[in-house]
């Protein structure tokens, strides 16, 4: 007694499945002329993020039609009986004024998306619903060259490549106060790169679905040292006298001190400290020896600089409020005439104001 009902059900089902894939014929792309798209009739489009459960909405309207979803050509669903092997797939029904017949896929992947028809047999037979899923995949960079160490006036390619969809706009920005953008492209080519141009460069991956990924490779640039800076000042007897040699070069450079031809070494008196890209001789407690020519090399595998600076004794102010000149052009040792005929003046004028401040 309960079997005629079921068999009754299958050939009625049978019936309007038949019905349905007829109908539904001259709404598939194999059934209209070659090199014809689909999309003017795309009744809705969905898009959805890879991974992202994404719902096809369809409603029966009444309670008596029937449904069946079919991906491009083959069916997913019959009525409420899944064709489809994909556990990813499912119905979801409810019961409103609308009948809902949506459905649902689960972590969407790029090969899902496509024309998907939900086909519904009523009295009334509209034609099929055809949705068009867009799967989004976010931008993700999956290669970008390492860094490079080139030397000054080099050509330099760099490349980054990105995947995702819709396709990524690749832009490259250098990493600096001024962040120069390059033009956008997989390529960043620097012909004859200068200095400047060092640091860390940003490949930049964007679409419109999510915030860009980002990448970086730090370019090196060598070059030989210069010395841009090179300082003494002049330095009584028994002080201390510190030289100053600055020098830009890449990689750091060795310094080195000579004073006329003689190389210069720490001990007895003298220290020498040297920074990346600086060295600083120290002379504690000043001999006359010690006056004399000081030469600064700076050296690299790329290349050498050296600059010279003479160190000179000047003569000790009696008072602290002499006028104190380091005097490369006067006798260099001892002489103090000059400043006891300041200081003469000075009494003078001292005395000169406090006869006029009386009056
Ligand atoms: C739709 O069909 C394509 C191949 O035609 C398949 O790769 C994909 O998994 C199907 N998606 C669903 C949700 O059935
Ligand atoms: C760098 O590129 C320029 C211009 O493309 C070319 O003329 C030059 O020969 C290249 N230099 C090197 C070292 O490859
Ligand atoms: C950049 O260099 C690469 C290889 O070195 C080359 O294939 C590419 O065409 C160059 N791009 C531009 C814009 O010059
Ligand atoms: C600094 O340079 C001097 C001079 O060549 C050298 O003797 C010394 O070892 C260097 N010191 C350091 C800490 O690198
Ligand atoms: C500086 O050197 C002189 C001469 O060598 C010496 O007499 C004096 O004691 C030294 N002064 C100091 C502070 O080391
Ligand atoms: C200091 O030494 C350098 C190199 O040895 C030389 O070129 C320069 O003329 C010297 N300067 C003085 C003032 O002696
Ligand atoms: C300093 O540089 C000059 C040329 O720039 C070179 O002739 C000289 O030998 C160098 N001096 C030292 C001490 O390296």
């Amino acid at each position: 007694m309960d079997i005629m009902p079921a068999v009754q059900d299958a050939c009625v089902s049978g019936q309007w499945l038949t019905a349905i894939i007829l109908s539904l014929c001259c709404f598939l792309p194999s059934c209209l002329p070659a090199g014809q798209t689909v999309d003017y009739l795309t009744d809705e489009i969905v898009t959805s993020r890879q991974g992202d459960t994404a719902l096809l909405r369809c409603y029966l309207l009444d309670g008596i039609s029937k449904g069946a979803w079919l991906n491009r050509s083959s069916i997913i669903f019959a009525g409420n009986d899944k064709w489809s092997v994909d556990p990813r797939v499912s119905i979801v029904s409810s019961v409103g004024d609308k009948h809902e017949y949506s459905l649902q896929i689960q972590k969407v992947d790029v090969s899902d998306d496509g024309q998907y028809t939900c086909s519904i047999q009523s009295e009334r037979s509209p034609r099929p619903k055809l949705l068009k899923l867009i799967v989004k995949v976010p931008p993700k960079i999956y290669d970008i060259s390492s860094d490079v160490t080139v030397n000054e006036g080099s050509n330099v390619s760099l490349i980054c490549t990105a995947s995702g969809k819709p396709e990524p706009t690749i832009s490259w920005r250098h990493i600096t106060p001024l962040a120069k953008k390059y033009d956008n492209g997989e390529y960043l080519n620097i012909t004859g790169i200068t200095r400047d141009q060092a640091g860390e460069y940003e490949c930049s991956a964007l679409n419109d679905i999510a915030s860009p990924d980002t990448k970086t490779v730090k370019v090196t640039v060598n070059f030989p040292p210069s010395i841009h800076e090179m300082k003494s000042h002049g330095v009584g007897l028994g002080r201390t006298a510190l030289l100053r040699c600055e020098a830009a070069a890449v990689p750091s450079p060795i310094f080195e001190w000579y004073k006329g031809e003689k190389r210069v070494t720490k001990g007895q008196g003298i220290d020498i400290k040297n920074l990346s890209s600086r060295s600083v001789l120290t002379v504690t407690n000043m001999t006359e020896d010690r006056y004399g020519n000081y030469t600064c090399v700076a050296t690299n595998k790329l290349g050498t600089d050296n600059a010279s600076v003479p160190l000179i004794p000047i003569i000790e102010p009696t008072t602290t409020n002499a006028v104190s000149s380091p005097a490369p052009n006067t006798a260099p040792y001892g002489s103090t005439g000059s400043a006891h005929i300041l200081l003469a003046c000075r009494y003078l004028v001292l005395a000169l104001s406090s006869f006029i401040s009386v009056y």
